[in-house]
């Protein structure tokens, strides 16, 4: 792969990077994404799976389908893509923006992370808010379990299509993307909004826009360096060329 002299040179001037990351980062770890070739979005219909009003409907299938995506998560580990992140933190200051609620980030030992869409591993009481994060619900296979206070349904804490993002994640990201001097976007189709604000947000404030995804996307144009392939190959490269051009 050519990566260009100009791009080594803005990373090695670089002190503050944010990896704005979406689903494609976790395609290589075996975590299907949404859209694109295999896409969770071309077979099953969000709004019978990913919405509030859905869940009220049939929770027990939402509750199941949560469940199943939580099973293949769980057998899954982070790729070279999520560890090449960590390693930049021995050279830059990086904050990690994910729109993945997969927790592969933290697994492979990322340490500022903000998760803009939740966190699959957590719960809560629709009715009380009641949390319960560190409970084993691995027996509701297909039933979902009750809140032990008040009864109400328990639910991933996941932000489903039509709600609000959690907004000091939200914030933090925003400010992060502010005071970057390079933004990398990695393996998101960026259409989903408001979290796809972030890379323009960035650029507007001067950053650097690069870009790496399997193929062109609506950020693509915007971008100031773009390298087309996968994260789990690019990120790790990127980092070898960065450590010997530093030496020269
Ligand atoms: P998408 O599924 O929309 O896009 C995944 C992107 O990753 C596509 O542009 C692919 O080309 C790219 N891709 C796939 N494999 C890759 C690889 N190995 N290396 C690099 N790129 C690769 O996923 P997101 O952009 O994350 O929302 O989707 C945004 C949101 O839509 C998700 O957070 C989710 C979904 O509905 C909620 O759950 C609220």
């Amino acid at each position: 792969m050519d990566i260009p002299r100009s791009f080594l040179e803005e990373l090695k001037n670089s002190k503050k990077i944010v990896f704005f990351t979406g689903a494609g980062i976790s395609a290589e770890s075996g975590i299907p994404t949404f859209r694109g070739e295999g896409g969770i979005w071309n077979k099953l219909k969000p709004e019978e799976l990913a919405n509030f009003n859905a869940f009220l409907r049939n929770p027990d299938l939402v509750w199941e389908w949560y469940q199943y995506r939580r099973k293949i998560i769980n057998e899954t580990k982070p790729n070279p893509g999520h560890l090449a992140i960590v390693e930049f933190e021995n050279y830059f200051d990086v904050t990690v923006v994910t729109q993945n609620v997969d927790n592969l980030h933290r697994r492979a030992g990322s340490k500022k992370i903000y998760e803009l869409h939740g966190n699959i591993e957590k719960n809560y009481c629709i009715n009380c808010k009641k949390r319960f994060d560190d409970v084993d619900f691995s027996n509701f296979e297909k039933n979902v379990p009750k809140c032990d206070s008040c009864g109400g349904l328990i639910r991933p804490d996941v932000v489903w299509f039509g709600e609000f993002l959690p907004e000091d994640q939200f914030e933090a990201s925003e400010k992060a993307a502010r005071e970057c001097d390079i933004l990398f976007a990695v393996g998101t189709s960026a259409v989903v909004y408001p979290a796809a604000n972030i890379p323009y947000i960035a650029k507007r404030n001067g950053a650097v826009l690069v870009e790496i995804n399997l193929e062109r996307t609506d950020l693509s144009n915007y971008a100031n360096f773009s390298f087309l392939g996968k994260s789990g190959e690019i990120l790790p490269e990127i980092l070898r060329a960065f450590l010997n051009y530093r030496k020269l």
